[in-house]
Order: C-alpha cells, then sequence, then structure tokens
C-alpha cells in the first residue's frame, strides 16, 4: 500500500483478509478441558453461559481423551454432544450456527450430528446428555 490510497487490488485484499478473520472468529471455539468422573463429564449450566443462547455451543476436552467433544443447545433446554471428527475422512467440523460443516469436503450435518450432505455417509458419533438439575451429565460411552 502506498500513501493514504489504496488500488483494486491492495483493497480486495484487504477485504479478502478481514472476512478471512470474520469467519475464523465464527466458527473457532475455545477449547474447555474438564474432568471425567465413571466415564461422564458432569457441565455446571451456569459455567457455560453460551449454552444458554439459541444455537450456542462449546468445545470440552474431556481429562485423557484425545478428541474434544462440541456440547451444542438444540433449544433453550436441550442439548446435544458429538464429537466434531467428520466420518468421511477424519477432518474437523465446524459449527456454523445450527450447522456442522467439514472444510475438507463439505460434509453438512445438523446438531443432532445427522448428514444433511454427503460426501458423508454416516452420523458424527453422538454421546447421550442428560440433565440433572442444573448440570448437563455427558456419558462417553458413545
Ligand atoms: S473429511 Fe469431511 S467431508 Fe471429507
Amino acid at each position: 500500500m502506498s500513501g493514504e490510497h489504496l488500488d483494486r487490488r491492495e483493497f480486495v485484499a484487504v477485504c479478502a483478509a478481514g472476512v478471512g478473520l470474520l469467519l475464523v472468529g465464527c466458527v473457532s471455539l475455545v477449547t474447555h478441558p474438564v474432568p471425567v468422573s465413571g466415564d461422564r463429564v458432569r457441565l455446571a449450566l451456569a459455567s457455560f453461559p453460551e449454552l444458554g443462547k439459541p444455537d450456542g455451543a462449546i468445545k470440552i476436552l474431556p481429562d485423557a481423551h484425545e478428541d474434544p467433544i462440541y456440547v451444542l443447545a438444540t433449544t433453550s433446554s436441550a442439548f446435544t454432544a458429538v464429537s466434531p471428527i467428520c466420518t468421511h475422512r477424519g477432518c474437523t467440523v465446524d459449527v456454523h450456527g445450527p450447522r456442522l460443516v467439514c472444510p475438507c469436503h463439505g460434509s453438512t450435518y445438523d446438531r443432532d450430528g445427522h448428514v444433511l450432505r454427503g460426501p458423508a455417509q454416516r452420523s458424527l458419533t453422538r454421546y447421550r446428555v442428560t440433565r440433572e438439575g442444573d448440570e448437563l451429565v455427558i456419558d462417553l460411552r458413545a
């Protein structure tokens, strides 16, 4: 860039970089390490206000587990937990509002992990979620 003026090419490059940053910000979730007790994870909902929002989502990493789990709000009081590992070829899917989208070949899943669009043929691995008072209990025995 020279002076205060951008030529067309520079303007497009700056805009593309900005859009890229926005996209990354929309799909990146902070990983929350969580303890495991008896094949279960307990999450106090008060500690995760994101789950109280429509389309809320968090990413947890249970102790001694290699892969994280997405915990997703499907309504204000219903939740699912799914593996982010795409069943096509193992890329990590991103959360895009009500959908989970694989950046590798475009497979798309709903928040229950069901395939909406291939090439993936199988649902994401799902974990049982129950609510006990103000806590979510996630059973890691998928
Ligand atoms: S690895 Fe996800 S669509 Fe291919």
